[in-house]
């Protein structure tokens, strides 16, 4: 290390003056500011003020020997290095001033002026050492202490950080639900709307979703890809909202060649319509195939099997079932339906669905079947209460389907019905399943 360091203080008690002398002399030309005192007491005096590197005491003195000095010394500056002067004849007390006084070693008289020039450098090297190593060691213990603070502000920090994250993550979460909620609710008042102007099949889109939605769950297919297909089963027949009202009337099994050409776009105009938008994109697709048949002979592409997107396939699927249960002109039973749709699988539809479209389909006639402690009520908005559920489809006074039949009713439903009730009213009270009591 290159730093600048003060000269060091070297020490030298003996009550013979002359000793004293030569060796100021002798440490003339050394890099130390040399002290000298003639008596321990004179020497405790100095080292109240300075701090002293190296301090080399004579043995035999009056008053005070070199040893009890040593001790005091030891004290009072513990880091010095210690050192006692003595003749030969006193070794047995200088091994004392080592013991007691901690004297690091001893130098006899006479000396040796290069020996003790050596010893002297030698000891002032190990006082820097030594002090060093206490500055580096104390510096040690100030970085760790703050390196501790520091992790524990950071950890503090940190733990503050992924509690705003978990809470935004939280609120977020919620915003994105309400919006899909809303997206949702939009969706279904629009495709309401729609099928209004085709009155033989009311809430067909909602129960093709439903359908298409339970038949993809039941295949595995992720959230996801669920939700693309239950929003492309809603608006799969959007594209009708172009075809002339003559045509819409009429069964497609009545069509003209021209009314036939015109009805085969509603699955492109569909599309058409969706794929501005990028949440709409990968549902327009499943949009413009819905009419495709499994051995190549439908709409509006031609495409065959697995050329088909499975979602497609599924919706294909779902809405022939909708349309032969529920149409007015056809309105066959579940079981007839089903039948129908197998002799037919190897020509329109995917047969690894049949399965999955029976399942749903049973489950919903078992769903619909009233348990024998339930009777049927019709009630004002206002006697309505949540847990209900609807008995038949609720409709406005204008003919909008608000909550579909098996619904039910929650604080929210029931918040709508009401206040559609107030707007549009309809001709009836609301129809819902009670517990006999
Ligand atoms: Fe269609
Ligand atoms: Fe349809």
């Amino acid at each position: 290390m290159d730093r600048a360091q003060p000269k060091l203080n070297i020490l030298f008690i003996d009550d013979e003056q002359h000793i004293l002398s030569s060796l100021k002399r002798l440490f003339m030309d050394e890099p130390y500011d040399v002290y000298t005192a003639s008596s321990g007491a004179d020497a405790l005096e100095l080292m109240k003020k300075l701090q002293f590197a190296v301090i080399v005491s004579d043995q035999r003195m009056p008053v005070m020997s070199g040893s009890e000095f040593l001790e005091k010394a030891k004290i009072m500056q513990p880091e010095s290095l210690r050192m006692v002067l003595t003749g030969y004849a006193d070794i047995n007390t200088a091994m004392n001033a080592i013991n007691i006084g901690g004297a690091s070693r001893y130098l006899t008289k006479p000396w040796n002026d290069n020996e003790i020039i050596m010893i002297i450098r030698d000891a002032a090297e190990k006082y820097n050492l030594l002090v060093e190593n206490k500055r580096l060691t104390e510096l040690t213990i100030k970085q760790n202490e703050e390196l501790r603070k520091w992790s524990t502000e950071l950890e503090f920090y940190v733990q503050q950080h992924t509690i705003d994250l978990s809470k935004r993550n939280k609120e977020l979460d919620e915003l994105n639900k309400k919006m899909q909620q809303t997206l949702g609710q939009i969706i279904v008042s629009f495709t309401t709307l729609m099928e209004l102007r085709d009155k033989s099949m009311h809430s067909h889109a909602s129960n093709v979703a439903l359908m298409s939605s339970d038949i993809a769950g039941k295949i595995g297919l992720n959230d996801d890809a669920i939700k693309k297909i239950s929003i492309a089963g809603q608006l799969h027949d959007i594209g009708k909202i172009g075809i002339p009202d003559l045509i819409m009337i009429k069964n497609p099994e009545q069509y003209t060649i021209d009314e036939m050409h015109e009805y085969k776009k509603h699955p492109i105009r569909g599309q058409a319509a969706l794929d501005a938008i990028d949440f709409f994109r990968e549902p327009a697709l499943l949009i413009r195939h819905h009419h495709e048949h499994i051995n190549g002979s439908g709409f509006p592409d031609m495409l065959k099997g697995d050329q088909i997107p499975l979602g497609s396939r599924i919706i294909c699927i779902a809405d022939a079932m909708d349309r032969l249960v529920n149409s007015h002109e056809i309105s066959m039973s579940v079981e007839d339906a089903l039948a129908k749709i197998k002799n037919e699988l190897t020509i329109k539809y995917d047969a690894n669905l049949y399965a999955y479209l029976a399942e749903s389909a049973c489950e919903r006639l078992k769903a619909s079947a009233l348990p024998k402690d339930n009777i049927e009520l019709e009630l004002k908005p206002k006697d309505l209460v949540p847990g209900m559920t609807v008995s038949k489809d609720i409709r406005t006074g204008t003919g909008l389907l608000l909550i579909k039949k098996y619904t039910v009713l929650n604080n929210q439903n029931i918040e709508t019905l009401r206040r559609s009730y107030h707007i549009d009213p309809a001709s009836t009270g609301v129809f819902v399943w009670a517990k006999r009591k």
